[in-house]
């Protein structure tokens, strides 16, 4: 499996965004690299790091009037839901579509943080500014 990693393309020039982000990077490829008996670990924290980033994002969103934030806020829900789905599936023994679900994450993320945080990052930046 492809291992997601870290790389300047993700960066955001707003460091709270890119903590976050590059805490879910290292989580993630924790996730994907687990064999099967820490895979369940892994997703566990995974699981955990993702409701509190997106749920920091989604306060940051409704607390400075950002214009993009239902669109971004539901894609958030849509896949915390998946990664707590496959959260029952790994303590079912399900391992498959959890490796699955963990390389699908790694593309849909680059996708999300390039589109929704970017923009969400620039919000802040301008918004902090004032
Ligand atoms: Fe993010
Ligand atoms: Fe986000």
């Amino acid at each position: 499996m492809e291992i997601s990693e870290w790389s300047d393309a993700l960066r955001l020039d707003f460091v709270p965004l890119d903590t976050l982000n590059r805490e879910l990077i290292e989580d993630l490829a924790r996730a994907q690299r687990a064999d099967n008996g820490e895979l369940l670990q892994a997703w566990v924290d995974l699981v955990a790091h993702v409701a509190a980033h997106f749920g920091q994002e989604d306060r940051w969103m409704r607390t400075t009037g950002h214009g993009q934030s239902e669109a971004h806020a539901l894609e958030h829900r849509v896949v915390l839901n998946l990664l707590r789905e496959g959260l029952a599936q790994a303590r079912n023994g399900q391992l498959a579509p959890v490796r699955q679900m963990a390389r699908e994450l790694g593309t849909w993320f680059t996708r999300h943080t390039q589109s929704f945080d970017a923009a969400l990052a620039l919000h802040l930046r301008s918004h902090t500014r004032t």
